[in-house]
């Protein structure tokens, strides 16, 4: 993978559920003459993202554990659609060592919460805001990071908080945070890699 200014940039996203968000990523690139998102990966054969991607007529790949983990079909599929980036979205899987030597600084996730809360593992989807609710906070929101080998602890690049109150329900704050992740992930996906390719 070769990166250097003026070139547009290839994205993959890999998401594991339903895929709202690779859905808004998709529709924000769409006419980006800087971004391409060029594949979408999942672990999920039932995942919502599947059918997104067929509608959009981005190429989708359903993969396995031992795929994910030694990795030659994974690093395959990624040179073979020349993905300069990593975009995880909803995606539940560690990411593994090679990935992150191959695309270092180059993964970004999102996370339901703001980090450092109620992040680490087993802290995904509904989890989290269960987690928010119970400790009675009133406010959340949601975090996105660069993936390094721990789970959720990457450099922060930026955070949107929310309001919450104790009549809310872990699936209304769910669906108040789901808001912040669309208005926000593609656009801050868009800045941190012109940011990244500006430097090179
Ligand atoms: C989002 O809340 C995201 O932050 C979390 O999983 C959820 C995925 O939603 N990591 P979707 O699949 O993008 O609809």
């Amino acid at each position: 993978m070769l990166l250097h200014k003026g070139k547009k940039i290839n994205i993959a996203v890999f998401a594991s559920g339903g895929g709202s968000n690779a859905r808004e990523i998709i529709k924000y690139f769409k006419d980006s003459e800087k971004v391409n998102v060029c594949l979408i990966l999942t672990n999920n054969p039932a995942a919502g993202v599947i059918k997104i991607a067929k509608e959009s007529g981005i190429p989708c790949t359903v993969f396995s554990r031992e795929n994910f983990r030694d990795g030659e079909k994974i690093s395959g599929i990624l040179s073979c659609f020349k993905s300069d980036f990593i975009i995880l979205a909803g995606f539940l899987w560690m990411v593994p060592g090679y990935l992150l030597t191959q695309y270092k600084d180059r993964i970004i996730n999102i996370h339901p919460s703001l980090l450092p809360r109620f992040g680490g593992k087993g802290m995904y989807g509904h989890f989290v805001h269960e987690a928010v609710k119970k400790s009675g906070e009133s406010v959340t929101g949601m975090t996105i990071h660069v993936v390094n080998e721990k789970y959720d602890e990457g450099k922060i690049i930026f955070q949107a908080k929310c309001n919450i109150n104790p009549e809310m329900s872990a699936d209304e704050i769910a669906s108040e945070v789901l808001k912040l992740e669309h208005k926000y992930y593609p656009q801050i996906i868009d800045k941190y890699i012109a940011e990244f390719t500006r430097k090179l």
